[in-house]
């Protein structure tokens, strides 16, 4: 594990060296969980974007998209329940005057009797080699059956005082536990308060008297609110899906792990409104296909995993998460849910307008039912980068780190290089960068020797070298040099565009999801 946070710590640094992702006002000392995305970053991040989008609606025609503002009236927080409920229970250690959330805390010290079983388990496996039998070692080991009984019963207790709402639980629970803050080390805590995570503006001069407005924690309710207008103007007819990307605000209390958990970051959210009955076979539906597309990516099948959630939101009747193992663990990228027809029946309620769907083939009005497919921009980001990075050792002693990036996805396409920077070669590759520069993102660089052009290149995850040398002035032909492969083939420069876009084009990845 503390491997593991190595590495992690490793590609924090390489995205800021190689101008993936900058800490936000970094020259003021910065701003906890915020990120700004650099040169590479954003045409990294723009790619992912530009994946999800054209998977849903180029790929789905009964897909379309919109593009809602940021600022909504404030009754439509007040509607879809972020108002009343949208918190996290939060507490402060009195001596180091950090602050956590307990619900946080106490999971943490879950995790913890998990870590105990685990090592009482590999140790017993080391003992007894082939002959060893985990279920029957954990139904007998008198060590490890105290620990399961502990976490049973904390696990109990924690879950009740979530669903009652019970914050003097909560802290009970942080004491009997004697859970201590990992800065002071001591138990000196305060009472558990409900936070709410909604950023409040004012709208309008204070004179006039201004009205309060939130920046929106997610993007999903510019959809609802917008269903009637992009069903009548689109005329269009159930199932359909409405999709969106856009930036969503959360004061999160505990914002760790880099760009996993920010305070500005970005959402692609479709809402796929069916009719009532009908939502649990789409469910399923929405399940398998956002699955294939991440797996489409080719970063490895074993990498993601389900989480079907057991306790579910009042109004939802089925829900999952898509999890990535990220080098701190299987952590969620993407949500999928069921949410029955709880916010369009809301906004009818508080906006006192019908919003319903006229079905033809049963001849009735109903409100339609919803599922949502919501993924964090940037948290897709990071499993891009985390699964893509690798320090190599090379032939001769040398050693490079590569961005393995899924080639329709990486920042610059193809780097043109001379190999010296004289007799022609580099007006030779300048030809090459002006023709190929319309289709695909091309550098062109004649700085320092091939050798640290390349492992420029490869650090930024660029899948083609093309070297322009002196052969290249008598036939016409380059060296193409394969990223992840470090092959180099002999190609005309008339081939030059058929091979890259072969491999790069985005047109080849969504080929794969249909
Ligand atoms: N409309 C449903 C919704 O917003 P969510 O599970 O709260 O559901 C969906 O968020 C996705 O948004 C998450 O799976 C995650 O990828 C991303 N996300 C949520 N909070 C985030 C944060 N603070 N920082 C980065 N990404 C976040």
């Amino acid at each position: 594990m503390a491997q593991q946070e190595d590495v992690f710590k490793k590609i924090v640094s390489h995205a800021k060296e190689y101008g993936f992702v900058f800490q936000s006002s970094e020259i003021y000392d910065g701003l906890a969980a915020v990120y700004d995305y650099g040169q590479n970053g954003v045409e990294l991040k723009n790619n992912i974007k530009r994946y999800w989008w054209d998977a849903m609606t180029l790929l789905h025609e009964n897909i379309v998209g919109i593009d809602s503002a940021i600022f909504m009236h404030p009754t439509i927080w007040k509607a879809s329940g972020h108002v009343d409920a949208f918190n996290d229970p939060l507490i402060d250690n009195r001596d180091s005057k950090k602050r956590y959330r307990a619900d946080v805390l106490i999971e943490e010290a879950i995790a913890k009797i998990d870590d105990k079983i685990n090592k009482e388990v590999a140790k017993a496996r080391k003992r007894f080699g082939e002959a060893f039998d985990e279920a029957m070692f954990c139904e007998t080991n008198p060590r490890v059956q105290e620990h399961i009984k502990h976490r049973e019963a904390l696990h109990q207790r924690f879950s009740d005082a979530m669903n009652a709402n019970d914050l003097d639980e909560l802290k009970q629970i942080i004491i009997d536990e004697e859970i201590v803050c990992p800065i002071s080390g001591t138990r000196n805590w305060t009472d558990v308060r409900q936070f709410n995570l909604m950023f409040k503006t004012e709208m309008g001069s204070t004179a006039d008297g201004a009205m309060t407005v939130y920046l929106r924690p997610e993007t999903a309710q510019g959809i609802f609110v917008n269903y009637l207008n992009v069903q009548k103007t689109g005329r269009m007819r159930l199932p359909f899906g409405i999709a969106q990307i856009g930036k969503a605000f959360r004061n999160e209390i505990v914002a760790r792990q880099f760009i996993f958990r920010m305070r500005e970051f970005e959402q692609m959210e479709m809402q796929f409104f069916v009719r009532p009955g009908e939502e649990l076979k789409w469910f399923e539906f929405w399940k398998q296909t956002r699955l294939r597309w991440h797996k489409a990516l080719g970063l490895g099948d074993d990498k993601y995993r389900y989480h079907d959630h057991e306790k579910l939101a009042h109004y939802a009747n089925a829900a999952t998460d898509i999890e990535f193992e990220m080098p701190f663990g299987f952590k969620e990228v993407e949500g999928i849910h069921s949410r029955t027809n709880f916010d369009l029946s809301q906004h009818e309620k508080f906006s006192g307008k019908k919003i319903q769907y006229f079905d033809p083939e049963l001849n009735e009005s109903y409100v339609p039912y919803v599922i949502e497919t919501s993924i964090g921009v940037d948290r897709m980001f990071l499993s891009v980068l985390c699964s893509s990075y690798e320090e190599q050792q090379l032939e001769g002693g040398e050693s490079r780190v590569v961005l393995h990036l899924p080639d329709a996805l990486a920042p610059v396409k193809c780097a043109v290089l001379p190999l010296v920077r004289k007799d022609g070669l580099p007006e030779k590759a300048r030809e090459i960068v002006n023709d190929l520069k319309f289709d695909f993102a091309t550098h062109y660089d004649e700085k320092d020797s091939i050798g640290k052009r390349y492992r420029r290149q490869d650090a930024i995850g660029t899948p083609y070298c093309i070297t322009v040398d002196h052969q290249t002035l008598e036939d016409n032909t380059v060296t193409l040099r394969h990223r992840d492969s470090m092959e180099q083939e002999r190609v005309a420069i008339a081939d030059l565009h058929k091979i890259i876009h072969g491999r790069v084009s985005l047109n080849s990845l969504l080929r794969k999801l249909s």
